[in-house]
């Protein structure tokens, strides 16, 4: 079992299975703040930097958000060109300087490997928010509990799901870290559906092979989507390709829109993307025709990122105790209109 306090979290292969049920209990106890129906305070005083080296509103935004509603103090550089990496500044000397500012750091970088080398040099514990295609830990474990959430809201068994993941599975950070994490449940059918050169990479494939799960492949995104519990939908990831003609090949090939979900999923197939999903005309890899659906999740996954990420600060300083002991009622509410 990992000892959550001081360490970095940097790949979703820190964890085993107790570990990602240990970090769902506690995201449970996160709900009543998430809600704003408690505030609570318990890393008054520590400060988070936030450094964002790719452009992000999810990942970004909420784990500020999560570590205000623990009290704490945020502090955010976004962009290269706004740090002094520009000036030629090494990442382990970034990383010593940030540290001796900060109590806990969340990196998002283009290169793969990025927040494990930061990590290296840094005091203080590091969350990697994604390192180029490789890893986003904290995108897999919110994807993760909101699978869960949504099967269990339709009395469905947790450990032994289909689940089919369609689009760029090649490029895709928050899809490599997700198959890493359902490695760990040896009873999944896993549909892997992508055009033809977005292909999963082999070693995932093999992985979740060797642990047991179910596993299969294909280029049809109709034959792909049928007869799962859960769709995952990703948008073909243009900043990972040498060039736009490239990426622009494989744009709008896998479209989801609610006539095709209709005629080929089963009726309460759930729907997730880790989102921005692409709704410029030429991509629409999930129409907006969807959002009238109920079994669309994309939001209710936006939301749970924030509980995910409360639930990881509060493990990493070790103060989940303390988060209900600090907890108290608002002062003050703000009413929240239904959003069409
Ligand atoms: N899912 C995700 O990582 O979104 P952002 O790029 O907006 O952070």
């Amino acid at each position: 079992m990992l000892n959550f306090h001081g360490q970095h979290i940097l790949s979703v292969h820190q964890f085993e299975r107790v570990d990602v049920e240990r970090i769902f209990e506690v995201t449970d106890q996160m709900r009543p703040f998430g809600r704003r129906e408690k505030v609570t305070n318990p890393l008054k005083g520590a400060i988070l930097s936030n450094m964002f080296f790719e452009p992000s509103t999810r990942t970004r935004v909420s784990f500020g958000s999560a570590f205000n509603l623990l009290g704490g103090n945020v502090r955010e550089t976004t962009g290269i060109e706004s740090s002094s990496i520009v000036k030629g500044e090494s990442m382990r000397d970034f990383a010593r300087v940030l540290s001796g500012y900060s109590d806990v750091i969340v990196i998002r970088h283009p290169e793969m490997g990025s927040a494990e080398e930061f990590a290296s040099a840094s005091a203080v514990p590091v969350i990697n928010g994604g390192d180029g295609a490789n890893e986003h830990p904290s995108q897999a474990l919110l994807d993760l509990y909101t699978i869960r959430a949504e099967l269990e809201s339709q009395g469905k068994n947790v450990d032994e799901f289909r689940i089919a993941l369609i689009g760029d599975l090649a490029n895709g950070r928050a899809v490599h870290s997700l198959l890493k994490l359902l490695s760990l449940f040896h009873r999944v059918t896993i549909k892997l559906a992508s055009p033809q050169g977005l292909d999963t990479p082999p070693q995932l494939v093999e992985l979740l092979r060797s642990r047991g799960a179910t596993v299969s492949e294909s280029h049809d995104l109709h034959e792909g989507i049928q007869h799962v519990d859960i769709l995952y939908v990703t948008r073909v990831q243009e900043e990972r390709f040498a060039s736009q003609e490239e990426a622009n090949y494989y744009r709008g090939l896998f479209r989801l829109n609610q006539e095709i979900y209709s005629k080929y999923c089963e009726s309460n197939t759930v729907i997730m993307h880790p989102l921005p999903r692409d709704s410029r005309a030429q991509s629409q890899e999930l129409d907006e025709d969807l959002d009238s659906n109920p079994n669309l999740a994309i939001f209710r996954q936006t939301q749970n990122g924030v509980l995910v990420r409360m639930a990881l600060f509060a493990l990493v300083f070790d103060v989940v105790k303390q988060v209900q002991s600090s907890a108290s009622k608002p002062t003050w509410h703000m009413p929240r209109p239904r959003i069409a």
